[in-house]
């Protein structure tokens, strides 16, 4: 989950530290965006501290004289969160004033937003307000209630600001999160590795590592710890949660493999580790001449199958296979040879699937029998079917 905090000039704010420290540990990444008035309220320091990132209040930073790009604000969020959401700001969202960096953002936000209101009780049933709110549930905003209970002025009545574990558990249904994997640690290998010949030239192959990266973002929205263990790769992925451990070669990948496994409850070997490397790697660059050059490989480690190995009861290996024939007796073979728990196939065959693609068509095997054949679809969508498969599995 990212999250766009965005802070009001309301008593309430003080809330949001607790707030800001249950979404990061429910694996959430942070933003916060103040209203001016807010500054009042809450020091942006706690803010920054806690949510370990700049917390954005002109549209400029007048010390560093850095823009704060609303749009880049709206693209990074999956959810815009306004709480405490105050008359005034509510007012303002209704009719499309854009006088704060935080009001900028809401307008350029293509994701969803959620209201959460804080002010006195005459206030919160004020026709105007009321007329407000409705507009913005017209507008497709998501609003949770004013709670009741004792108020900043002295007076009982509905306006308080709903506590931080409502908060969370209404942005965990606005964003259909579901923290499963909450407490697991799930290791994942991805992306090609290189295999050296000589100090210039590798073995390697066309693997983009996006499936693996899809599977770990997944991995995180579910609430687990990752360890990301990746062959060269241009992929970003940035979280709390997340350790990516770049690696080269086969016989790296392994050594970090062996190093994880032990406290991790799943792995996921997405890497298309190279079956070969070179039996030596010449130090000095060859030369080419007129005579046949010809190379010795030698077998490189199996990676999943050393996992494979050395699982207890408790731990999953989960694999793939990347077929161009005998599909689905080749993935079963695997299944079987390398004593994984699931298999995903994707085949080559598959039009829009494979290697660099962003798209993919599996089908998943596993050993108790089941067999799931899927459409083509975004990988990010595919680690979701993974993942459903892989929860189902364990139960
Ligand atoms: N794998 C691995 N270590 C290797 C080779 C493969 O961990 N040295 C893993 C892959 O990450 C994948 C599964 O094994 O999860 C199957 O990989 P694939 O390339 O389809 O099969 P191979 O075992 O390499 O067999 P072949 O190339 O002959 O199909």
């Amino acid at each position: 989950m990212r999250i766009i905090v965005g802070i009001s000039g309301g008593i309430a704010a003080y809330k949001i530290p607790f707030l800001i420290r249950l979404l990061k540990k429910n694996g959430a990444d942070v933003k916060c965006i103040m209203t001016p008035s807010a500054k009042d309220f809450i020091s942006p320091l706690v803010l920054s501290t806690l949510s370990n990132n700049p917390v954005g209040i002109d549209f400029w930073n007048k010390e560093t004289g850095v823009w704060n790009n609303h749009v880049q604000y709206g693209e990074w969020a999956d959810l815009l969160v306004i709480a405490p959401a105050t008359a005034n700001t509510i007012s303002k969202m209704a009719t499309g004033a854009c006088d704060n960096l935080l009001l900028a953002t809401y307008l350029s936000m293509r994701q969803k937003t959620l209201l959460v209101p804080a002010m006195d009780l005459d206030m919160y049933q004020h026709p105007t307000v009321k007329r407000n709110f409705e507009q913005l549930s017209s507008d497709g905003l998501h609003i949770l209630p004013a709670e009741s209970g004792e108020l900043a002025s002295g007076l009982f009545g509905e306006g308080r600001m709903a506590e931080p574990e409502m908060i969370l558990k209404k942005i965990q249904e606005i964003l259909d999160v579901k923290p499963l994997l909450l407490g697991k640690t799930i290791l994942i290998t991805a992306g090609p590795t290189h295999e050296a010949i000589d100090p210039v030239r590798f073995i390697g192959n066309n693997s983009s590592g996006k499936m693996g990266f899809a599977l770990a973002k997944r991995a995180l929205n579910l609430g687990a710890k990752v360890k990301l263990i990746c062959g060269p790769t241009t992929c970003v992925l940035e979280h709390d949660s997340l350790e990516i451990i770049p690696v080269i070669t086969a016989d790296e990948m392994l050594f970090n493999v062996q190093a994880h496994w032990s406290t991790s409850d799943i792995g996921i070997f997405s890497a298309a580790v190279a079956d070969y490397k070179p039996a030596k790697m010449e130090v000095e660059k060859i030369k080419k001449s007129d005579a046949p050059l010809q190379l010795t490989l030698v077998k490189n480690p199996d990676i999943v199958q050393w996992a494979s190995n050395n699982k207890s009861a408790k731990q999953l290996t989960v694999g793939f296979a990347l077929e161009t024939n005998n599909e689905s007796e080749n993935a079963l073979t695997k299944l079987l040879n390398k004593k994984m728990d699931i298999v995903i196939l994707n085949s080559l065959n598959e039009k829009g699937a494979g290697f660099e693609k962003d798209t993919n068509k599996i089908t998943i095997f596993d050993s108790k029998g089941a067999t799931k054949i899927f459409n083509l679809k975004q990988k990010s969508e595919v680690a979701i079917d993974i993942f459903d498969h892989i929860i189902e599995y364990s139960k």
